[in-house]
């Protein structure tokens, strides 16, 4: 089985996907991780010196390379992965998986990521509350119609414990 761990920036997907894993006993994998192993640069640089559209173009070729070569797995992807190629197309027609998308509130997300914006060149010149409240607001809205369509949506705002128990 896979799960893929879906939410907007700041969601908990790879806190949440690594613990998850582990309770589940199979491999974790991180796609911002794994693309920054892959090309030996952090998504910040990669996004600074070759734009997002080279970003999404290799996010989409990671996508597929993972979905093809493990077959039990829990994969946290990046908040913008099914937004953009086919990747929502692949997620939802990949062989026994279970996407899941983490809701937390517009709120919530805008107060952790006014604090963790540095490494995430959507967010990272965002600079009062009041802005990154509205930013996320907008930006959450388009990408609702995606994070929709998964198999399973749960409340994130709940504590890390509750979040897994619900997921099991
Ligand atoms: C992005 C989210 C980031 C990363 C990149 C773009 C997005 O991942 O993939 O900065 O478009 O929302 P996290 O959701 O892990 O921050």
């Amino acid at each position: 089985m896979k799960i893929i761990l879906i939410g907007y920036m700041a969601s908990g997907k790879s806190l949440i996907g690594n613990d998850l894993a582990h309770v589940l006993n199979v491999k974790f994998i991180d796609l911002d991780h794994y693309i920054e192993n892959k090309e030996g640069k952090t998504i910040q640089k990669i996004f600074s010196e070759k734009g997002e559209i080279f970003f999404r173009k290799i996010e989409n070729k990671y996508l597929n390379d993972i979905l093809n070569s493990e077959s039990s797995l829990v994969l946290s992807l990046g908040g913008g992965t099914p937004c953009f190629s086919n990747n929502l197309e692949i997620i939802k027609g990949c062989f026994k998986s279970k996407s899941i998308y983490l809701n937390v509130s517009v709120h919530e997300l805008s107060k952790r990521l006014i604090v963790e914006k540095e490494n995430r060149p959507l967010v990272k010149y965002v600079q009062t509350e009041e802005d990154m409240l509205e930013f996320v607001g907008k930006h959450l809205f388009e990408r609702l119609p995606y994070y929709n369509q998964v198999d399973i949506i749960i409340n994130g705002n709940n504590s890390k414990e509750e979040i897994i128990e619900e997921i099991l």
